[in-house]
């Protein structure tokens, strides 16, 4: 079965696992089970944009009082927070698109919560064209990801 063929078959199961849940972590949890069992990938999960404690805000002046929480994964454990613009995650946060890393140790400011992880893919999730969340996810392998992956993720829809 080729990647394209796997995710055909995958997606229509994904949107009827979701389409009859409407919370948000249900779902996010389901969607990263169905991807990460069917691709084996080393690492899949959601960071989800949420706002600083307090106490951060007024330590480190910063003006974006938003950062990305940890939500639900399959995988090794991972960093929890990730700033605005940091790392391939907060890079297509700030950048509101899809970014492709072949081999991550090219990529600068990569934020390595593991040694194995060698290529990945960040999906933003959006909600009225604001992003709310992004999809990560890394593999164990240089160069995992292409057009195939980025054009099915980005189909993921979690707000109708
Ligand atoms: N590598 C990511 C951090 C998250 S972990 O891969 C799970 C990044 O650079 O944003």
């Amino acid at each position: 079965m080729t990647k394209e063929s796997t995710y055909q078959s995958l997606f229509p199961q994904i949107q009827s696992l979701i389409s009859s849940e409407t919370d948000l972590i249900a779902n996010m949890a389901n969607i990263v089970a169905a991807l990460h069992n069917t691709f084996h990938f080393w690492w899949t999960g959601f960071y989800i944009v949420k706002e600083k404690p307090k106490f951060e805000i007024i330590n480190h002046q910063s003006s974006i009082n938003q950062e990305l929480v940890l939500g639900p994964f399959q995988g090794p454990i991972a960093c929890t927070r990730i700033p605005f613009g940091k790392g391939v995650c907060g890079t297509a946060w700030q950048q509101n698109k899809t970014l492709i890393v072949p081999n991550v140790h090219e990529f600068p400011g990569h934020i390595a919560c593991s040694s194995a992880s060698k290529s990945e893919i960040v999906v933003p999730i959006r909600q009225n064209g604001e992003v709310i969340a992004v999809l990560d996810i890394d593999s164990k392998d240089y160069n995992s990801f292409d057009e195939i992956d980025k054009n099915y993720l980005e189909q993921i829809q979690l707000f109708n």
